[in-house]
């Protein structure tokens, strides 16, 4: 059960096409890390390969499912995320460095979620991170990730528009705005599951954060409304939620 046998297995397992160089050698020794760990046990699958990042399936130690997103830091334009961070005015004299930019952008999502899971809002518990890899909650079952809101039929969309903006409601309220709120970012398990808030910020600390908040809120109306479901007014969504920053 040593780190021997882990690392075989990674690098014997065809899905993930190390031979392609989807991941280098610095992201394979934080997998690998993150597997001594024991926050990893297996990993056993690609989920979906993205722009910014990779998600895998994998098992932790108690066989459950877990996904371990894994930011690209070869491909990604760390140079937006560099700028992206630093409007946030707590974070002071942070280098130009892909490997630095990145680790705080994981780390930032780690917190975020975090944060938005202690304020009761439905998104994959958060368990562990290192680098440039995040572990956490898998949605979905055995493996197989939940579909994103974009991807399934709804029943009764009403009701889902409803728990989603509730869950808008509750990012809030725990002080932050997603800033990539939309049906590509939400995924459909029994309930809707809100995902990737690696772009999401203090409401308080970040000089776009209300732009953001507005083009979350605009995004979601959109979606519901073509739908079919009659979508609350968006100004009047974004006022409800300005008073409930106010007030909290
Ligand atoms: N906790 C999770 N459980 C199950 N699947 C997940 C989880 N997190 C992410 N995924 C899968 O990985 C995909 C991409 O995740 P995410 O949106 O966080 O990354 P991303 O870098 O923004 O990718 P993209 O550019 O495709 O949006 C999701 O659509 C989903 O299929
Ligand atoms: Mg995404």
């Amino acid at each position: 059960m040593g780190k021997t046998r882990k690392r075989e297995s990674i690098k014997d397992s065809e899905s993930f096409k190390i031979e392609r160089g989807i991941f280098d050698e610095r992201t394979l020794l934080n997998i690998y890390r993150l597997m001594n760990k024991g926050f990893i046990d297996t990993v056993e699958s690609v989920v979906k390969e993205g722009k910014e990042s990779v998600v895998l399936a994998g098992l932790d130690k108690q066989g459950r499912w877990v996904a371990i997103k894994v930011y690209r830091t070869l491909a990604c334009d760390y140079k937006s995320m560099w700028k992206y961070l630093v409007g946030d005015p707590r974070i002071k004299g942070l280098k130009k460095d892909r490997w630095k930019v990145v680790s705080l952008w994981c780390k930032k999502e780690f917190k975020n979620l975090l944060r938005a899971k202690e304020g009761g809002v439905d998104c994959p518990q958060p368990i562990a991170f290192y680098q440039n890899v995040l572990v956490m909650e898998f949605i979905g079952k055995k493996g197989v990730p939940a579909p994103r809101l974009v991807d399934v039929e709804l029943g009764n969309p009403e009701r889902v528009y409803k728990k989603v903006v509730k869950n808008l409601e509750k990012i809030i309220k725990a002080g932050l705005v997603h800033g990539d709120f939309s049906a590509y970012n939400i995924l459909f398990y029994k309930k809707p599951w809100i995902i990737d808030f690696s772009h999401a910020m203090p409401i308080k600390h970040h000089i776009l954060a209300l732009d953001f908040l507005k083009k979350d809120i605009r995004n979601i109306s959109k979606f519901f409304s073509k739908l079919g479901v009659e979508v609350e007014d968006v100004e009047e969504v974004y006022r409800r939620l300005l008073q409930v920053v106010k007030g909290g």
